[in-house]
C-alpha cells in the first residue's frame, strides 16, 4: 500500500463501489424517470481493462478491501464475469478483496453460476414488493417472476449471505413490509428496509412523504417481536434487529438503512467510481474527479493513485439531507452507482 484514502474528517475508505454501467432494465421511480436517461455512449464507459487497472490500483496501492459492483444494473455489463474474475486475483495488504454485487436480480439465474465460479462472494438483491402488480407499478416492468427465479438459482448455488434491499414508499408498498419480512426470514435472507433518499427525479422525493425507519419498525413490531442486535455496526449502513420466531416463520435478522433520519456519514468508509471513470468521494458529492482522463492520457498507476487520494481528501463531512441548504447530486442514483 502506497497511500490510504483518508479525508479531512479522519475517515479512511476501504470499501469501493464500482458502477459498471448506467443502464438499467427497470424504471424504479425513486431512481430513474420512466423514459430512462440519455445513456453514456460506449466510448465514455471504462473498458474492462480500464476497470481492471482501477481495481488493481485501489486494492494494491490504496488499501481497498471490499469491492461492490453496482450500476445501473451490473448484470447488463457484458464483461461482468471477467471483471469479477480479475478482481479475485488481486491481493492487497489484507489479502484478497471481498467481492459483492448489488443487482435487481433480472437474469441472475443465468449468470450466478459463472459469477460464483469467478469468485463473487455475496450479493444484495433489490426487491420492493412480492405482489406482481405492485412490483410492476414500482418498477414499470412486469418482472417479479424473473427476480424470484434469480433468487431460487442463488439458493441452489448456495452463495451467500444474500441481502434483500427494499425501499418503502408511502401509499405504494407499505403493505409489503410484513410479507417481505416473512419471505426473507423463511429463506434466510437478510432483509434491509431503506429510507428513500433524494437521488432520483427531483419530484419523486419529499421529506414529509418519506417513510421513516421508525415507521417501518413500527409496522414490523405489529407482527414480530424485535430486539436490537448488539454487534458493533462499524461502517455498515444497516441497523440490525433480531426477530423472534413466530408460528411457522423462523427467527432471524432484519435491518433498516436509515440514511436520512439516522445518517451514518461519520463512520463512512466508502469511495466510488462511476461507469465513466469519475471518482466520487460521496454518494452526494457535487464534484467528481476524472480518473478516465488520467487513464487515457497515459497516466501511470502512481498517477491514478495520486488523483484518487486527492479526490478523496475533499470528501464531504455528511450528505446533509436534513440540513439547510442541502443540494442533491447532479446525477441520479443510476448514473452515480447505487
Ligand atoms: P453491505 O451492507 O456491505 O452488504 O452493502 P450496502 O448495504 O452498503 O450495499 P447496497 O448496494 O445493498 O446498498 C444498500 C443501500 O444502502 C442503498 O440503497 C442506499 O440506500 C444505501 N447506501 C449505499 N451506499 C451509500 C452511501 O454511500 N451513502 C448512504 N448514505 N447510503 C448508501
Ligand atoms: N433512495 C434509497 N435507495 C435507493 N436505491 C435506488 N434509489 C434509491 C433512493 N433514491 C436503492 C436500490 C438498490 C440500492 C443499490 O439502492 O433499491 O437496492
Ligand atoms: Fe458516506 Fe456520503 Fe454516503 Fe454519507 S452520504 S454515508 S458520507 S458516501
Amino acid at each position: 500500500v502506497r497511500s490510504e484514502l483518508t479525508d479531512a474528517f479522519g475517515r479512511t475508505a476501504r470499501d469501493l463501489r464500482v458502477s459498471l454501467t448506467d443502464r438499467c432494465n427497470l424504471r424504479c421511480s425513486y431512481c430513474m424517470p420512466p423514459e430512462g436517461l440519455p445513456w453514456l455512449p460506449t466510448e465514455e464507459v471504462l473498458t474492462d481493462a480500464e476497470v481492471g487497472q482501477v481495481l488493481r490500483v485501489a486494492v494494491e496501492m490504496l488499501g481497498v478491501r471490499r469491492i461492490r459492483f453496482t450500476g445501473g444494473e451490473p448484470l447488463l455489463r457484458p464483461g461482468l464475469v471477467g471483471i469479477v474474475a480479475h478482481a479475485a486475483t488481486l491481493r492487497g495488504e489484507a489479502g484478497r478483496p471481498e467481492l459483492a454485487l448489488t443487482t435487481n436480480g433480472l437474469g441472475l439465474d443465468k449468470k450466478i453460476g459463472a459469477l460464483a465460479d469467478a469468485g463473487l462472494d455475496r450479493l444484495n438483491v433489490s426487491l420492493d414488493s412480492l405482489d406482481a402488480g405492485r412490483y410492476a407499478q414500482l418498477t414499470l416492468r412486469d418482472r417479479l417472476p424473473d427476480v424470484l427465479t434469480g433468487l431460487a438459482a442463488v439458493d441452489r448455488r448456495g452463495i451467500g449471505p444474500v441481502k434483500i434491499n427494499a425501499v418503502i414508499r408511502r401509499g405504494v408498498n407499505e403493505e409489503d413490509i410484513v410479507p417481505l419480512a416473512e419471505f426473507c426470514l423463511a429463506r434466510g435472507y437478510q432483509l434491509r428496509f431503506i429510507e428513500q433518499m433524494p437521488l432520483g427525479p427531483a419530484h419523486e422525493w419529499a421529506r414529509s412523504a418519506m417513510v421513516t425507519a421508525d415507521e417501518i419498525l413500527g409496522a414490523l413490531q405489529q407482527r414480530f417481536t424485535l430486539s436490537a442486535a448488539e454487534e458493533p455496526r462499524g461502517a455498515a449502513p444497516a441497523q440490525l434487529w433480531r426477530v423472534e420466531p413466530e408460528g411457522s416463520i423462523p427467527g432471524g435478522v432484519v435491518g433498516v438503512i436509515a440514511s436520512v433520519t439516522r445518517p451514518f456519514c461519520g463512520d463512512c468508509d466508502r469511495t466510488r467510481i462511476t461507469a465513466d471513470g469519475q471518482v466520487r468521494s460521496c454518494l452526494f458529492s457535487r464534484r467528481e474527479t476524472d480518473l478516465r482522463a488520467v487513464l487515457r492520457g497515459g497516466g501511470s498507476d502512481d498517477d491514478l493513485a495520486e488523483a484518487w487520494v486527492g479526490a478523496h481528501r475533499v470528501k464531504p463531512r455528511a450528505h446533509g439531507i436534513d440540513e439547510d441548504g442541502f443540494l442533491p447530486p447532479i446525477r441520479t442514483m443510476s448514473a452515480i452507482g447505487g
